[in-house]
């Protein structure tokens, strides 16, 4: 029998993460995911063993450098890139988005124009335009009512002095994947690049930089049961001419060394190749075979038949409820839709729902969530902002229930 379609090992997963021992239900993984003990050992190894400069002849620096490249071929299977020199490595996606627009800033002259969508969360726009101060135009690309993005309305904006469209594969509060390859198509036609901002979409579905033909993307490992750090994908010849931000001597060529100023963290990048193998490892016990990548695919098919079931509890309560409302498209069809899901309930300042929803030890949050364009625009920004809910594979449905059962005597104590 072919049993790839061997539901995910949820306890096995579960026990990969010593916090998930603890007394909380974790609902606030789009702000930060919980770590893979794999990570740690990594870091400590690394620390213990390893933690030396790297670039000296010895043998100590010769294992800290081998342990910055294999982080950077995990990161390049991670998102399927093409070559290790391809991954950058930064603080966060804010840095990173803001190294890139630096790094790009003197490839604009007046006059040309740049998209941004006002669902993204800021990280992937006010760096960007800030560009108008040297005379670059923005467009603004909106999502309707329900946050659903058009490609006809992208269209409209594009014309051939468009250099650059910055778009988020999935927002952080309404959790829809946009068609990123098609996106990225349209944007092509036009001769235009495009930056995506993958850090919602890391923890639930494989990145494909090369199936997708995007130029650059960036995602946070903290949300991707890692450390805090976070990676940029570029096209090679993309970064090649990118100005350097490091010191004179680092000249163009010198890619991606010339983007990561005062070198990359060692410790939590190395890191990043226990993230690689725990996917693979959940792959492999789903039934997937083949090598790292195949496996790590396999990973996120076991990881997307998981959250599906748990978005579609959760969602249903949600929808079925009449106190709450669901922002954003209340559906998940063809699996289009992460379980990070913003809502609100009637009558209540969301703030007062999350405290009452401590006592019952789950972690949920409010606000606008660095996404305050998209809170702005949805006419969402009152009362604390919307309440989100979000989930990884890690959830059970039983906490999910946990959940639902909480919130009915939150809404009940409320009334
Ligand atoms: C969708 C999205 N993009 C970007 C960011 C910013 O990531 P970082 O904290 O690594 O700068 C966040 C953080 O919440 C996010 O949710």
């Amino acid at each position: 029998m072919d049993d790839l379609n061997r539901p995910l090992e949820l306890v096995w997963a579960q026990s990969q993460f010593p916090s998930l021992a603890g007394p909380w239900t974790f609902f606030d993984n789009a702000g930060g995911s919980q770590t893979l003990r794999g990570v740690v050992d990594r870091i400590s190894e690394f620390l213990i063993e390893r933690n030396v400069q790297i670039g000296g002849s010895y043998e100590i620096s010769q294992k800290a450098a081998e342990a910055l490249r294999a982080g950077r071929g995990a990161a390049q299977t991670l998102m399927n890139a093409e070559r290790p020199e391809e991954i950058v490595f930064g603080h966060s996606t804010s840095v990173l988005v803001m190294t890139l627009a630096a790094a790009m800033r003197r490839q604009f002259s007046p006059g040309d124009e740049v998209v941004l969508c006002r669902a993204d969360h800021e990280s992937n726009i006010g760096h960007w335009e800030r560009l108008s101060e040297f005379g670059v135009v923005i467009r603004w690309w909106d999502p309707d009512a329900t946050g659903r993005l058009s490609l006809a309305d992208l269209e409209a904006l594009l014309n051939d002095k468009t250099r650059l469209v910055c778009v988020h594969h999935v927002s952080n509060i309404l959790g829809l994947i946009n068609p990123i390859a098609d996106i990225a198509e349209l944007v092509h036609r036009y001769g235009a690049k495009i930056v995506v901002d993958g850090v919602a979409y890391a923890p639930h579905r494989a990145i494909d930089v090369r199936a997708w033909d995007v130029d650059y993307y960036i995602f946070s490992i903290y949300k991707c049961y890692g450390a805090h750090t976070a990676v940029m994908y570029g096209k090679y010849d993309l970064l090649a001419e990118l100005d350097g931000l490091y010191h004179y001597f680092y000249g163009k060529e010198m890619v991606p060394g010339k983007l990561e100023p005062g070198n990359a963290n060692y410790e939590l990048n190395y890191a990043i190749t226990a993230i690689v193998e725990y996917l693979a490892e959940l792959g492999r016990r789903a039934g997937g075979t083949g090598d790292t990548r195949a496996l790590l695919e396999a990973g996120y098919q076991a990881i997307t038949a998981q959250e599906d079931v748990l978005t579609t509890r959760l969602l249903s309560y949600l929808d079925a409820n009449p106190k709450t409302r669901v922002i954003g498209v209340p559906l998940n069809e063809n699996s289009r839709r992460v379980p990070t899901i913003a809502f609100r309930i009637d009558g209540m300042n969301s703030k007062d729902v999350c405290a009452a929803m401590d006592r019952h030890h789950i972690a949920i949050r409010h606000g606008d969530f660095h996404s305050r364009r998209l809170v702005e625009l949805l006419g969402e920004i009152g009362d604390g902002g919307p309440l989100r809910a979000s989930l990884v594979h890690y959830n059970s449905l039983e906490q999910v229930d946990r959940f639902t059962a909480a919130l009915d005597a939150v809404v009940k104590d409320a009334a």
